[in-house]
């Protein structure tokens, strides 16, 4: 989705914003723009394609000016190019624009803006129609630009995060969050606007969450947030944690491969944030007392993509330790199903960004039937997290490849914590088997290490397989979810198509489209379900499928009749997907390099997706 940045200082601001785009470009993009104010008014620059491309076209130019906005843009309204790039300007050229969302009445606007005001448009974008609505209100109110930035937004209806400068306002930049995220980062001497935290962590540790529906406006000595009457708004300061080398590659070819590598961490991370040293797992800050868990008459899971993958793992482990009914939906399903839900529900969200706007839509229609909320977060500070009653966060550090890894197995460990933790105060397991669990998440991060450590055999066999152009995974159990997921992983960075199924259900249709080396990715690591698994490989074998089969260490007998074998540490049924999911990871990603795809940033896929 589109990335903002702004600087204001005493800086050059062209450098530092496009730096901070830089570290945007995981959110996807298809062409990058920046706005410069400097004593000859508003210097606009953008470009079709990446912010190398960007860089080519002003090579060489002086661009000068100490405070600016920066753009990466990802089509909605308007093919991407050169002119539909952000910043878009006024009619008279004084102030620009950029902007993150959609603005759902630009249409209207447009055609008001065309009749009452005679205002000509270049473009097909919602964002022109912002930058020309600011011009005139500006012009009406005498040159005032917050002013006028209020005045349109009181139009405006969607999701939206502007950023604005103008020419007679030196040294300024005024924003507006309304849906979609902005922060402000707080420099001595400068000041900064952004949509996410690595665009600033080179520059600035200290941010300012900004609000729905406030507006901040920076200088360089300071940053005001007011509120939507007008009220100025005291806001802490908060200390982000993350470096700048958690959002660089670090030698590593790309952030997916450093992600992947980085999973014994941040599920260490995300264990040692919640497993006291008595081997309890203590949830500070969440407010579930035993007395709300009893009166819950069900959980509701609701996300997307990988993170739905992590929540159909969550209704397993709730279910079978805690023993309430769980039920799952993708967030996209759910916001319009009119959901069976009430103050007797407990709805969990989970959310790398805390931006998926899908998700942030489902948890406000929960919210509004009255369930108790608990979101699953990465991003400390994000939407999901600020409108929940609860918050878990995962310590994942930024996962800045678009294909999501580390924050899966970190959400897949707070599934198991959250359903310890419910069963843990519902009675319904022994202290054994808490204690057993608990002892298999610790050790976790090793067994991930483990895992990681058979790459060049994952390596070898992406190289004969890359060329193929269907891929079916199966499992059974919580084999099924991870099978999702490796599916998932695969389409969408190497563009094969792939498919996952529940194994039982093959033989009710899809076993007919089986054929001579037709490649199975069969998860066998449920040593309950293991016959019936096995049974299953027998079948896709003697339509001469190409098994690739995930098992646990020691069990050979699958070998027999799988085509290959890679095997995960040995662990516990339950927490198997852990490591499962690791060798499918890089599968993908090896497939994905062989055929030299794009890993960061697949092709149609963004990051966090703020737009329905
Ligand atoms: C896939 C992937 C997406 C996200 C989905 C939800 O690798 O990353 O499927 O999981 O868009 O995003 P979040 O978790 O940010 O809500």
């Amino acid at each position: 989705m589109c990335g903002i940045v702004g600087y204001t200082g005493s800086e050059q601001a062209k450098g530092i914003i496009l730096d901070g785009l830089k570290k945007l470009e995981y959110r996807g993009y298809d062409s990058a723009g920046i706005a410069l104010q400097n004593k000859e008014g508003i210097l606009v620059r953008k470009k079709q394609g990446k912010i190398a491309d960007l860089e080519a076209f002003i090579k060489g130019e002086r661009l000068v000016g100490t405070t600016g906005i920066g753009h990466t843009r990802w089509a909605t309204h308007g093919v991407p190019s050169d002119l539909n790039a952000h910043p878009h300007t006024s009619s008279d050229g004084e102030i620009a624009v950029v902007h993150n969302g959609i603005v759902e009445n630009y249409v209207e606007l447009r055609n008001r803006l065309i009749e009452k005001n005679n205002i000509k448009f270049d473009t097909e974008t919602d964002t022109e129609v912002i930058a020309k609505l600011i011009g005139v209100l500006h012009r009406q109110n005498g040159g005032n630009l917050e002013d006028a930035v209020y005045d349109a937004v009181k139009e405006m209806s969607g999701a939206y995060a502007i950023g604005v400068v103008s020419s007679n306002e030196k040294d300024k930049i005024v924003a507006y969050r309304k849906d979609a995220p902005l922060i402000a980062g707080v420099g001595n001497g400068c000041k900064f606007i952004a949509s996410d935290i690595p665009a600033l962590l080179k520059y600035v540790n200290d941010i300012c969450l900004i609000e729905n529906d406030e507006m901040v406006v920076c200088t360089p000595d300071e940053v005001k947030i007011y509120d939507s009457s007008r009220r100025p708004v005291k806001r802490d300061i908060m200390k982000v944690n993350w470096s700048i080398e958690d959002a660089e590659k670090g030698g590593y070819e790309h952030f997916m491969l450093k992600e992947i590598y980085e999973q014994p961490k941040a599920v260490e991370e995300t264990l040692l944030r919640r497993i006291g040293d008595d081997g309890k797992i203590k949830l500070d800050g969440i407010s579930l007392t035993a007395e709300d868990v009893k009166n819950f008459s069900k959980v509701y899971i609701v996300a997307c993509g990988t993170a739905y993958h992590a929540g159909m793992l969550g209704k397993y482990v709730i279910e079978k330790m805690a023993r309430i009914p769980v039920e799952i939906d993708v967030a996209s399903e759910f916001r319009y199903r009119n959901p069976v839900v009430d103050e007797k529900t407990l709805f969990i969200a989970i959310s790398q960004s805390g931006e998926t706007l899908d998700t942030l839509a489902a948890l406000r229609e929960a919210k509004r039937c009255g369930a108790r909320i608990l979101s699953i977060c990465n991003v400390v500070g994000s939407s999901v997290a600020r409108e929940s009653d609860d918050v878990f966060y995962t310590w994942a550090g930024p996962e800045i490849a678009v294909a999501s890894t580390k924050a899966y197995t970190t959400q897949l460990v707070c599934m198991y914590l959250i359903g310890l933790y419910l069963a843990d105060l519902m009675g319904t397991i022994s202290k054994e088997y808490y204690d057993g669990i608990v002892r298999e998440l610790m050790v976790m991060p090793a067994k991930i290490t483990e895992a990681l450590k058979r790459s060049n055999e994952i390596e070898e066999l992406a190289k004969h397989l890359y060329n193929r152009t269907q891929v079916f995974f199966i499992g059974r159990g919580v084999d099924s979810a991870v099978a999702l997921e490796g599916s998932l992983k695969l389409k969408e960075i190497s563009y094969i198509n792939s498919f996952a199924i529940a194994a039982g259900e093959l033989k009710h249709g899809t076993i007919a489209l089986m054929e001579p080396e037709t490649i199975v990715i069969a998860i066998a690591t449920q040593d309950y379900l293991f016959d019936k698994m096995y049974s299953n490989i027998v079948e896709v074998k003697a339509r001469m499928a190409h098994v690739v089969s995930i098992a646990k260490e020691g069990n050979t007998k699958i070998e027999k009749e799988s085509t290959e074998t890679i095997y995960i540490p040995d662990c516990a049924d339950e927490v198997t997907p852990i490591l499962s999911v690791v060798p499918l990871q890089l599968f993908a990603y090896y497939v994905a390099k062989i055929k030299g795809e794009d890993i960061d940033k697949p092709r149609n896929l963004a990051k966090s997706v703020t737009v329905e």
